[in-house]
């Protein structure tokens, strides 16, 4: 009898700790996995994540492989160490690029191509998906270069127009038009121009460029263009963010400073009264503006006038951007003087500049970057940098698209934050016509 009850008693025992348990164990880990997934949705915030890369091998598919040899978190740090064993290693290792032969070959096979290539094919969320963005890419060589350009900056809701110079050699077009066939997205201009700076040919490259992209896709939002050897120090998130933040507002620079009017003093008066003023080539546009410069009559009257003036392409966009008058949405309509105004669209150094110094190496003027630029390139407000040589110091451009995919994955997980005060209070935002 006894013995029977302790039977019982332990055999009670025994079963509610089995049971009890495992329930333990059960709820134990169900409740961390519930708050891991807390954790992860807590970053995200307001960020709707698209159905269609909702995991994380899609994650790993796009994500290209961390540079080896070097540590890039180290070089952006500016670790002296690193940066002087990078310099040591960098006069022994050559970095293989992929020649133009190859992209004809590998193209012929889309689908391979765009996943051996870790192209993202999905929309990463619908806050991107509903602010498609174009581009147009102007180049003349370095496939290689301009692909992984390209391959930084392609999503499938926006759009890519490529203008190949008439000059280039056979390989570098057939090979981009191979490159663009592999996406309904990505075509070559149509016309191709013969492009020599300081003519009237950057400028129609340009427009050929813009007129197509308003054919092609009707609901892109911004305009930005390109040359093959820029890259990205924003993600199209980052990018879809600051230009809502924009609300419509160009980011073209333009000054009228005495010492630029020998370039127009040959042309005569410019039809409209309208102020001529010089600025960069690097635009960022709104679809309502870019459809103004193309199919406005007073628009086209003033092209005619630009062809009379010096390097016309540096006066067109500027002087339509600042003359205010025409109310066309994101002309600036401050009254600062031009260097007094915060721009966005590049960084570059030029040798003029100073304040930062170029830790590569000079080239007509432009600092062609390295990887003691790698720190303060982080650190930069700007949408895109110019400019790199994929074989220069070749662990800078590496590093940059390390980053680049970090971000763009961090982003996507709610790890890293992004936010926009910086670009909320600017001039070109403040002022611009509504
Ligand atoms: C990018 O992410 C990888 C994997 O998490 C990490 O090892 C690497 O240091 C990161 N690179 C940079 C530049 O942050
Ligand atoms: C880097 O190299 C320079 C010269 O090659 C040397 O003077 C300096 O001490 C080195 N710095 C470090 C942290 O190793
Ligand atoms: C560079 O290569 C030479 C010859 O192959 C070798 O002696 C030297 O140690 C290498 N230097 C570095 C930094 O790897
Ligand atoms: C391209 O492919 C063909 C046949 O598939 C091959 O013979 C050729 O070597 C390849 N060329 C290159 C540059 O890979
Ligand atoms: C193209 O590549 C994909 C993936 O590698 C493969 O499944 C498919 O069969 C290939 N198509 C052709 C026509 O070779
Ligand atoms: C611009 O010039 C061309 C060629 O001279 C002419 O055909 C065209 O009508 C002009 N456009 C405008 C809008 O004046
Ligand atoms: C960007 O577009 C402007 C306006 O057409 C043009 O002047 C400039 O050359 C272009 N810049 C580049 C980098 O293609
Ligand atoms: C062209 O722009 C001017 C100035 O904004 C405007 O008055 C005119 O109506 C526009 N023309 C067309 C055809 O849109
Ligand atoms: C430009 O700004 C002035 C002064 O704030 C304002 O009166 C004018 O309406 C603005 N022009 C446009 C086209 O928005
Ligand atoms: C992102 O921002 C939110 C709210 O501003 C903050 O609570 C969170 O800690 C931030 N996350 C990271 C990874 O910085």
């Amino acid at each position: 009898m006894k013995l029977r009850f302790h039977f019982v008693l332990i055999a009670t025992i025994l079963t509610s700790f089995i049971l009890y348990g495992g329930l333990y164990i059960y709820l134990f880990t169900n409740v961390s996995f519930y708050f891991d997934i807390m954790k992860r949705t807590a970053g995200i915030q307001n960020r709707k994540r698209s159905p269609y890369a909702n995991t994380n091998i899609l994650l790993d598919k796009i994500r290209p492989a961390t540079v080896s040899l070097v540590s890039c978190r180290k070089l952006f740090d500016g670790d002296p160490l690193e940066m002087n064993t990078t310099y040591k290693l960098m006069k022994n290792v050559t970095h293989n690029d992929i020649k133009d032969m190859e992209y004809i070959n590998l193209t012929q096979n889309c689908s391979s191509f765009r996943m051996m290539r870790r192209y993202i094919t999905n929309p990463l969320d619908d806050v991107e998906e509903s602010f498609p963005l174009a581009f147009s890419i102007v180049m003349y060589k370095d496939v290689y270069q301009a692909e992984r350009l390209l391959r930084a900056i392609y999503r499938p809701q926006n759009i890519y127009c490529i203008h190949v110079d008439q000059k280039a050699v056979r390989g570098v077009k057939e090979a981009m038009k191979c490159i663009a066939s592999c996406f309904e997205n990505v075509f070559i201009a149509s016309k191709l121009h013969s492009v020599r700076w300081g003519t009237l040919s950057v400028l129609d490259a340009e427009l050929s460029c813009m007129t197509e992209l308003l054919q092609k896709h009707k609901s892109w939002k911004y305009f930005i263009n390109l040359t093959g050897q820029e890259f990205p120090l924003r993600t199209n998130y980052e990018l879809v963010k600051i230009l809502s933040v924009y609300d419509g507002a160009n980011d073209i620079s333009g000054g009228t400073e005495r010492r630029w009017h020998s370039r127009w003093k040959d042309a005569g008066k410019p039809p409209y009264n309208i102020r001529p003023f010089k600025g960069s080539v690097h635009i960022v546009a709104n679809r309502d503006f870019v459809d103004f410069l193309i199919n406005n009559r007073t628009a086209q009257e003033f092209y005619n006038w630009t062809k009379k003036t010096k390097v016309p392409d540096e006066t067109f966009f500027p002087s339509l951007n600042h003359n205010p008058q025409f109310g066309v949405k994101g002309q600036y309509n401050g009254t600062k003087p031009s260097h007094e105004i915060r721009y966005f669209s590049r960084f570059k150094i030029w040798t003029q500049r100073t304040g930062t110094g170029c830790h590569g190496k000079i080239v007509h003027g432009i600092c062609i970057l390295g990887i003691g630029d790698l720190p303060f390139l982080r650190a930069s407000y700007d949408f895109f940098v110019n400019k790199f040589h994929w074989n220069y110091q070749s662990f800078a451009l590496d590093c940059m698209e390390e980053l680049y995919f970090n971000t763009t994955i961090n982003e996507y997980e709610g790890i890293e934050n992004f936010t926009t005060s910086v670009y909320e209070n600017a001039d070109i935002v403040k002022y611009a016509v509504k």
